[in-house]
C-alpha cells in the first residue's frame, strides 16, 4: 500500500526542489545537482542529488537517502509525518491508515490534548493569588515576563487534586490523566492525586512544540529538586531534548547548538540571546540524542557544570560519542570556571562572558587527551606502556574507520611528544638516526617521519632488499595508486565501486585529490570514457598529478589497469586489489603501533613483532606484483 503512494509522491516531486528549499543547490547535469550538505557544516558542496534516482549522497559525511528521509531528518519528523506533508504537497491522497494505527494516533492525540490543557492551566495558575510565591521565585531567578511566556512556565498548586479536578471538569477522564503522567494512582488503593504539587512547572515539548511532559522544581530545598513526568506513550526521556522546538531554527541559523545540563540553564541562555540551547532531562546523553544534535550542527558544544557530577556526565558523553563519530561530525566540550553552571555564569558575569566561554570550547580530541592524561601515571616504563595501550583501547572505540585513522595519527603524535619529554637522551639520539625515507610525489603524505631504526639484524633477505626494509612503506600506497589509476582507465567501473572508493584510506594528498575528482566526475558526467576523464583531470589542474601516476611502470603492467580488459573482469580484479589494500592499511596501522610501543620501551619482542608485520606486508606486496605481471587477479 504505502509503496504505491511513496512511488507516486516521488514521481511527482523533484528531490532537488525539496533539497533546494533547505540549502543552496546547483545543477551539474540533466538530473544531477550538487548542494551544500545540510547535515554537516561545509563551504564547498559535496552533497549530491540525483533526481532520476530520487536519492542523495554526501561525499563529506556519508548521509544518504531519499525525499522522505531528507524531510524526516531536516524537519525532525517521523516517517508518517513526512509522508503526510509530502503527500499534501504532491497532491496525492493517502489511503486511510489501518485501524490499529489510526486508533494509536487518536490515543496520542487525546494524551496530547490533556497535556496541552494541563500546560495552559499551570500557566494560568501562575497568575492567580496562589501563584504569588511562584512568580516571586521566577523573579528572583531573573526571568522576564517574555521568557516565562515563551517557555510557557507555570505553577502547580499545593492542593492534592487541583489539576485533576480542573481537567476532569473539562471532560478528561482520570484514566487518561494517569496515562499522561499528570496524576498518580497509588498502588495501595488510595485515590489518585496530582503528580506535581506546589512546584513551578517547565513544559517539555517535542520538536514540533507540542507539550509531551513536564519538569517541575520545588521552590524551596525539598527533595527531589526537580520532578519529571514518568515515561508515557508520548514521553521517552532518552529520545527527548528540552527546548529542541525553539532551539532548532536558532541552531540551524547559528551553525551551533549548545547542550547544557538543566532547564534553568537553557532558559537563562535563551534570555541571554543564545537561543540554540537544549538539555537532556537529567540523564546521560543517549545515542539518539547525539544523532539528533548532529542534525542541528556538526559540532554540538557540551557545556557541563564544573562540579564532579558535571565532569562525569561530560566523560560519559565522550564515551558514548566515540563509536558514533563520523567525518565532519564531532562534539566540543566546555567546562565553566568556578564550578558554575551557565545560568549562574550569566547572572554573575553577563551574557558576553558566556559567549566568550562558548567560543573557547575545546574539540573532542583535546578533551579526550586531557582526560586520559589526567588519569595516567607515567612514572615507569610499564606504566607508560599501560597508558599507551589504554589510548589504543580508546581508539578502537571509534567506529568510523576514516575518523579512527585520523585519531590514530593525532594521538600517536601526542603520545610520541609526551614520551620524548620523558625519554633519556641516549635513546633520542638513536631515534634520530633511523626513519622512513621521505621522497616526493605520492609517497610524501602525512606519513610520520623518523621512526624505527634500520632493519633489525636477522631480518629476512626479502625484507632487507625491499623498500619497506629500506625505510619506505610503499605497499599500501602502491595498491591505492593502482586502484585509482585503473578507474581512470575504466571509468565505467566508477559507479559500481564509488562507495568503496569514497571510503578508502588514502594517505597521499595528491592521490586523495585525484580520488575526489573521480568521485565528483562519476556523478556530474554520465557516459564517461577514459579520454573524458583525463580531459577533466587536466581541466581541474590534476594533469601533472595524473601523469606522475601513469609513469609508474609497475602500475601500468597490472591487469586491472590495462585497457583491453572487460568491465566485469576489471571489477573483480579491482575488488581483489581493494581487499589487499585494506589488509595493508590495517597492517600499517599495526606497524605504527608496534613502532610507537617499541620506542616507549625497546624490547626484543618488540623488534620481532615489527619484523613480523613488515614481513607480512612484503609478502602481500610481492603477491600483488606477481599477480600484476601475469595479467591480474581474474585468471
Ligand atoms: P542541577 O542540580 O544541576 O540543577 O540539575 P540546575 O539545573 O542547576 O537547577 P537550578 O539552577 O538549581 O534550578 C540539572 C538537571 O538535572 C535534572 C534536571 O533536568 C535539572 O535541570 N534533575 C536534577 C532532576 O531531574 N532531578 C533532580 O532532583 C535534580
Ligand atoms: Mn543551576
Amino acid at each position: 500500500m504505502a509503496d504505491d503512494v511513496t512511488a507516486e509522491i516521488k514521481s511527482r516531486l523533484l528531490l532537488s526542489t525539496v533539497v533546494g528549499r533547505r540549502t543552496k543547490i546547483t545543477r551539474k547535469g540533466r538530473a544531477d545537482f550538487m548542494a551544500l550538505c545540510p547535515f554537516h557544516g561545509e563551504k564547498t558542496p559535496s552533497f549530491h542529488v540525483m533526481d532520476d534516482k530520487g536519492t542523495y549522497y554526501c561525499f563529506g559525511c556519508g548521509e544518504k537517502g531519499d525525499i522522505f528521509s531528507f524531510v524526516q531528518k531536516t524537519e525532525n519528523l517521523g516517517f508518517r509525518e513526512a509522508l503526510e506533508r509530502l503527500a499534501a504537497e504532491a497532491g496525492v491522497a493517502l489511503p486511510a491508515p489501518n485501524p490499529e494505527a489510526k486508533q494509536q494516533a487518536e490515543k496520542r492525540q487525546t494524551l496530547q490534548d490533556a497535556l496541552e490543557a494541563a500546560c495552559t492551566w499551570y500557566e494560568a495558575q501562575l497568575q492567580t493569588g496562589a501563584g504569588g510565591a511562584a512568580r516571586d521565585y521566577f523573579a528572583r531567578r531573573g526571568l522576564s515576563r517574555e521568557t516565562i511566556a515563551r517557555f510557557r512556565l507555570g505553577y502547580a498548586p499545593a492542593g492534592h487534586t487541583a489539576l485533576m479536578d480542573a481537567l476532569v471538569a473539562r471532560g478528561f477522564p482520570p484514566a487518561l490523566l494517569i496515562e499522561a503522567g499528570l496524576i498518580r494512582k497509588p498502588d495501595d488503593g488510595r485515590s489518585p492525586y496530582d503528580y506535581f504539587r506546589d512546584r513551578v512547572t517547565f513544559p517539555i515539548r517535542d520538536a514540533r512544540g507540542r507539550v509531551i511532559a513536564f519538569g517541575a522544581r520545588t521552590m524551596g530545598d525539598g527533595e527531589p529538586k526537580y520532578l519529571n513526568s514518568p515515561e508515557t506513550p508520548l514521553f521517552h526521556k532518552g529520545d527527548t531534548l528540552f527546548n529542541l522546538n525553539l532551539a532548532r531554527e536558532a541552531a540551524l541559523k547559528a551553525g551551533r547548538v549548545v547542550v547544557c545540563e538543566g532547564y534553568m540553564d537553557v532558559i537563562a541562555l535563551d534570555q541571554a540571546g543564545i537561543a540554540e540551547a537544549v538539555a537532556p532531562l537529567g540523564t546521560a546523553l543517549t545515542e539518539g540524542q547525539i544523532e539528533g544534535l548532529w542534525r542541528l550542527a556538526p559540532e554540538p558544544v557540551l557545556c557541563f557544570d564544573g562540579d564532579k557530577a558535571g565532569q562525569r556526565a561530560a566523560s560519559r558523553a565522550l564515551d558514548r560519542a566515540l563509536p558514533l563519530l563520523k567525518p565532519g561530525h564531532s562534539l566540543r566540550f566546555l567546562t565553566l570556571p568556578d564550578n558554575l553552571d551557565p545560568d549562574e555564569l550569566i547572572r554573575r558575569d553577563g551574557a558576553p562572558a558566556m559567549r566568550a566561554a562558548l567560543d573557547k570550547a575545546i574539540p573532542l580530541v583535546d578533551f579526550l587527551w586531557l582526560r586520559e592524561r589526567a588519569a595516567a601515571d607515567l612514572a615507569t616504563p610499564e606504566r607508560r606502556a599501560a597508558f599507551e595501550s589504554r589510548i589504543g583501547q580508546v581508539l578502537r572505540e571509534i567506529g568510523d574507520t576514516r575518523v579512527q585513522a585520523y585519531y590514530k595519527d593525532e594521538l600517536r603524535g601526542r603520545l610520541r611528544s609526551l614520551m620524548d619529554e620523558m625519554r633519556p637522551r641516549r635513546q633520542q639520539q638513536q631515534r634520530e638516526r633511523g626513519g622512513f625515507g621521505g621522497g616526493a610525489g605520492f609517497g610524501a603524505g602525512r606519513r610520520p617521519q623518523g621512526r624505527f631504526p634500520q632493519v633489525p639484524l636477522g631480518a629476512s633477505p626479502a625484507l632487507r632488499a625491499s623498500a619497506l626494509g629500506q625505510g619506505q612503506d610503499s605497499g599500501a600506497d602502491a595498491t591505492a595508486r593502482l586502484l585509482v589509476l585503473s578507474l581512470v582507465r575504466h571509468p565505467r567501473l566508477l559507479p559500481r565501486v564509488d562507495d568503496e572508493l569514497a571510503r578508502m584510506e588514502i594517505d597521499s594528498p595528491a592521490l586523495d585529490r585525484l580520488r575526489s575528482a573521480l568521485l565528483s566526475m562519476s556523478f556530474d558526467m554520465p557516459d564517461l570514457d577514459s579520454d573524458k576523464v583525463k580531459g577533466h583531470l587536466a581541466d581541474v589542474g590534476l594533469a601533472e598529478t595524473f601523469a606522475h601516476l601513469e609513469d609508474d611502470r609497475f602500475l601500468g603492467l597490472h591487469g586491472i589497469a590495462r585497457n583491453e580488459m572487460t568491465i566485469d573482469l576489471v571489477e573483480e580484479g579491482w575488488r581483489h586489489v581493494l581487499a589487499v589494500h585494506r589488509r595493508q592499511t590495517g597492517l600499517r596501522a599495526e606497524l605504527s603501533e608496534a613502532q610507537a610501543s617499541y620506542e616507549a620501551s625497546p624490547t626484543e619482542a618488540g623488534i620481532r613483532r615489527i619484523q613480523a608485520i613488515k614481513e607480512e606486508l612484503i609478502r602481500i606486496e610481492s603477491q600483488v606484483q606477481a599477480a600484476g605481471v601475469d595479467g591480474g587477479f581474474s585468471a
